[in-house]
């Protein structure tokens, strides 16, 4: 039997058994990459799912243990649920993995929170919210140990002290870490590591070390993170791996997918939101992310606002999923988004064009429709782990006659730019949202169906690695670490 961890539940239930309105997904490039991954659950062997319960009805439909079999399109997926304590949860939710780790983890190439006004400054966490993040780690830890099995895969820097702790506690089976985030640069997070918040992301790599693998998005990540285990837990670097106690860690770069297959079947249905201005004389240009202040929106914003001063006809439709509701580190962005939309949307009105800058999730089905009929697909992302739009994008177009197809732009920073690098003249390029004059450029080339519109080697790419090869090529390198 194979678990997963996961701070988040596959989905959580927002009214009881036999109430209206069904569960609600998990949304994200975590659940997105691992969903396929899930081997249904046949009564004795298959997939357990270990998640928070933080659905208001989660508790009615598990048993005393937090277990529920789950019916799923994949087939029945057995999911544990652990309720934690509120104070626990906010303390390693809101302060360690959002007010903390998940603003450190972007800082690769550019200190941003000396950049750009609206990135919060990661905060180094108090004592009262480091304990309520092991503890919490620890909970994760326990079921595991209590559900036992072959292989154990925790995902993400919300958990990542639950590696040493499976070690700690004589987990058999082999134990695999992803970190679906960038790794930071620690040359670029100086400024952010006073001593207190060092020690902090010292023990928390500490902690993804107890793995037998760890894996991250990119090459880059994987060299940033050698670096810091070697300087700040004083392992030493073999090869690509490291060797830290007397064992040998194995690192590699996965680079996530998507299920193309899925995602192909559905694009071809799906209407564009009401919302959505139609002019069949205008080119459409596409915005679609978590509202996060790692995706570069207000970057994306500046761009759209230059392009139509100087004279560009497009017709534009931004969409951002709320998120993280009651992290206080998204005010400023949301601020920010608001001034630069305002401005846009009257430049816009008063050259005639269409324009929606609109802070909402949308169906599934309207999203798909956005990037297929996009002409572009402007992400923007400062950085990312891997970025599953543009992906996602590079399907839904493909339902579209090769030569009719857009342009998708994707931040230079994002791992989905180092994963197709290559691929700019097959309609996936990379551009720098911190450079105002040279991301006007790309969306101006895009605009013209430069460098390359979306291509069939293009499509093929990202069909072939999709996310049942990410989780294969990784639990195949587990199983052989
Ligand atoms: C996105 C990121 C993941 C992260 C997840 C957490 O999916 O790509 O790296 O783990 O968000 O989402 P949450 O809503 O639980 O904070």
């Amino acid at each position: 039997m194979d678990l997963i961890l996961a701070n988040r539940a596959l989905v959580d239930h927002h009214a009881p058994p036999g109430g209206a309105g069904g569960p609600a997904p998990a949304t994200g490039g975590l659940v997105e990459a691992v969903r396929p991954v899930l081997v249904p659950w046949d009564g004795a062997a298959g997939t357990t799912w270990i998640g928070a319960g933080r659905g208001p009805h989660d508790r009615a439909w598990t048993d005393d243990a937090g277990f529920e079999l789950l019916e799923t399109p994949a087939g029945p997926i057995r999911h544990q649920r652990l309720y934690l304590a509120e104070d626990d949860w906010r303390g390693h939710y809101a302060e360690v993995a959002n007010g903390f780790f998940w603003p450190l983890l972007h800082l690769v190439r550019v200190d941003l929170p000396l950049k750009l006004a609206y990135y919060p400054t990661p905060e180094a966490p108090s004592d009262a919210a480091w304990s309520a993040y092991e503890r919490v780690n620890r909970a994760f830890a326990g079921a595991a140990l209590a559900a036992s099995g072959e292989v154990c895969w925790v995902h993400d820097y919300q958990l990542a002290l639950v590696p040493a702790m499976l070690r700690e506690g004589g987990f058999r089976g082999r134990t695999g870490f992803f970190l679906h985030t960038p790794f930071p640069s620690l040359a670029v997070a100086e400024s952010s590591l006073p001593p207190p918040a060092r020690a902090r992301f010292a023990a928390w790599l500490d902690g993804i070390l107890g793995a037998d693998l760890a894996g991250v998005q990119t090459e880059a990540d994987a060299d940033r993170l050698r670096e810091a285990a070697e300087r700040l837990c004083g392992a030493r670097v073999e090869g690509p791996d490291l060797r830290l106690n007397g064992r040998l860690v194995r690192i590699a770069a996965f680079p996530a997918g998507i299920d193309a297959d899925d995602l192909a079947r559905q694009a071809p249905a799906g209407a564009l939101p009401a919302a959505v201005p139609h002019d069949p004389a205008l080119p459409l240009v596409v915005g679609l992310e978590r509202a996060d202040y790692t995706k570069g929106v207000p970057e994306r914003l500046a761009a759209v606002s230059a392009a139509i001063a100087g004279g560009a006809r497009f017709a534009y439709a931004g969409f951002s999923a709320p998120t993280r509701p009651g992290v206080p580190a998204y005010d400023a962005l949301q601020a920010e988004c608001e001034r630069l939309a305002s401005e846009a949307s009257a430049l816009a009105a008063d050259r005639g064009l269409p324009f929606v800058q609109s802070r909402e999730a949308l169906a599934w089905s309207e999203v798909l429709a956005l990037l297929r009929e996009a002409d572009v697909v402007f992400t923007a992302s400062i950085a990312d782990g891997m970025n599953l739009v543009p992906l996602q994008a590079v399907i839904a177009q493909s339902s579209r006659p090769a030569g009719e197809r857009g342009v998708v732009l994707a931040g230079r920073d994002a791992g989905v730019s180092s994963a197709y690098a290559g691929f700019e003249d097959d309609g996936l390029v990379a551009l720098d949202p911190l450079k105002p004059e040279a991301s006007k450029r790309a969306l101006l080339d895009a605009l013209e169906g430069r460098p390359g519109r979306v291509s069939d080697r293009l499509v093929a790419a990202v069909r072939e690695r999709d996310a049942h090869a990410w989780g294969r090529t990784f639990l195949g390198a587990l199983d052989g670490a």
